[in-house]
């Protein structure tokens, strides 16, 4: 016995994949990976301070929410969270993703926010096999190119939401467009999907501005928005400094000579920070305050009673991340090393979510509608989809 606990992972694996290993590998493993009482650990990689730190808060709330109106069981087992504060930071994200796999011995990863620090754990979780739920950070190549079996993304691409703006600019009469975001892998693949559907739309980009992340000095880059006066800008920061982004385009006086676009981000989780600066924008995303259908009717109102806020988008996917991780334990009967049953299941996951219905694509990304949201009274009020049922393209994607 206490050989089998001194055995690492690929050791192991490498037992349990052994010709004729079965009955080694129970004996291998009778606790306690097995065992129902066993606690499953989840890991919380998120940014828990920054730029980003509501987002983190949101996802985190509303995963604890999903999991404890399931009767704080996954797949008949209980629930031990252990987090770790990734800061948004690319440069700890290897060590901070070692900390949950090696040191913890976490049975899942759910995380992170940024693109960047995703990246640097979907190695590590292609490396480990452990399985990842993705609750935000867009990163295209985590559902194309890199995909793998054991991760899933419960949020977007950041191709999805971007996309679809590029026609709804064009439609409104908009001829040129200047983008704006920080330089960072989320920012650069935002753009680009804007620019790809505003083009093939007929519009021209006729300026890119980029901000080191997480910085939010903006006035020397809204005073070339001011002298280039396009028909339009399409900008995505989120967080704090979406807050900060939208006053400052507001006191500039930008508003009404050149209106303002972005990917929902830009105003999901900031209205009440961001007031009246914030007010007309129009932006497209997976979510809108409004939907109103029974999911999240029951969703929000729970939301708000167990943590006297309001959810958003980050809420959303935290929400669905859980969703995800119990229909997969479920379907795995609590035995978190029963690969196949268990990502079969999440695989083929349809969800009832409050942003309306989700599948997987091949590649594990969520196909969902694309909403066009306007700001209203410090809301993001549905105006209409601006995308049905929009699947990432999965290029590049090879399942193993
Ligand atoms: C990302 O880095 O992928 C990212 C971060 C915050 C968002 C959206 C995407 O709101």
């Amino acid at each position: 016995m206490a050989k089998t606990t001194l055995l690492d992972r690929r050791t192991a694996l490498k037992v349990v994949g052994g010709a004729g290993a079965a009955g080694l590998a129970l004996r291998a493993f009778p606790t306690p990976a097995i065992a129902q009482g066993a606690p499953v650990k989840v890991g919380f990689m998120l940014p828990y301070t920054g730029t980003y730190a509501s987002l983190a808060k949101n996802i985190d709330n509303a995963f604890r929410q999903y999991v404890s109106e399931k009767g704080d069981k996954l797949g008949g087992r209980t629930v031990e969270y252990v987090t770790v504060d990734d800061q948004a930071d690319p440069s700890k994200a290897t060590d901070n993703m070692n900390k949950l796999v090696d040191r913890d011995k976490v049975d899942v990863v759910v995380g992170t926010v940024h693109s960047g620090v995703q990246m640097a754990m979907v190695k590590i979780a292609r490396e480990t096999g452990k399985l990842m739920i993705i609750p935000n950070a867009g990163a295209d190549a985590a559902t194309r190119a890199a995909c793998a079996p054991n991760i899933f993304r419960s949020s977007f691409s950041n191709w999805q939401p971007c996309f679809p703006m590029g026609k709804v600019m064009a439609e409104a009469g908009h001829k040129t467009a200047i983008t704006m975001t920080w330089k960072y892998g989320a920012g650069e693949e935002q753009m680009a999907a804007f620019k790809e559907g505003f083009t093939k739309a007929g519009g021209q980009i006729v300026g890119e501005l980029w901000v080191p992340f997480p910085e939010v000095e903006f006035q020397s880059f809204l005073t070339q928005i001011a002298e280039k006066k396009p028909d339009g800008v399409f900008a995505f920061f989120a967080g704090g400094g979406a807050v900060k982004f939208v006053k400052d385009y507001a006191a500039a006086g930008l508003r009404k000579s050149v209106p303002l676009y972005g990917p929902g981000f830009l105003t999901d989780g900031t209205l009440q920070a961001q007031g009246e600066a914030a007010d007309g924008l129009k932006t497209t995303l997976h979510y809108a305050d409004d939907l109103n259908n029974p999911a999240d009717k029951a969703f929000r109102a729970a939301y708000q009673k167990r943590y006297s806020a309001e959810p958003d988008v980050y809420a959303v996917q935290g929400y669905d991340a859980a969703a995800l991780l119990v229909i997969g334990m479920d379907a795995a009967k609590g035995d978190i090393t029963a690969k196949d049953p268990l990502y079969a299941a999440i695989h083929r996951a349809k969800i009832d979510s409050p942003r309306g219905p989700i599948t997987m694509s091949a590649a594990n990304n969520p196909i969902q509608n694309i909403y066009l949201r306007e700001v209203k009274n410090g809301k993001n009020v549905y105006v209409k989809v601006a995308a049905e049922a929009l699947a990432d393209p999965g290029t590049g994607c090879k399942m193993a």
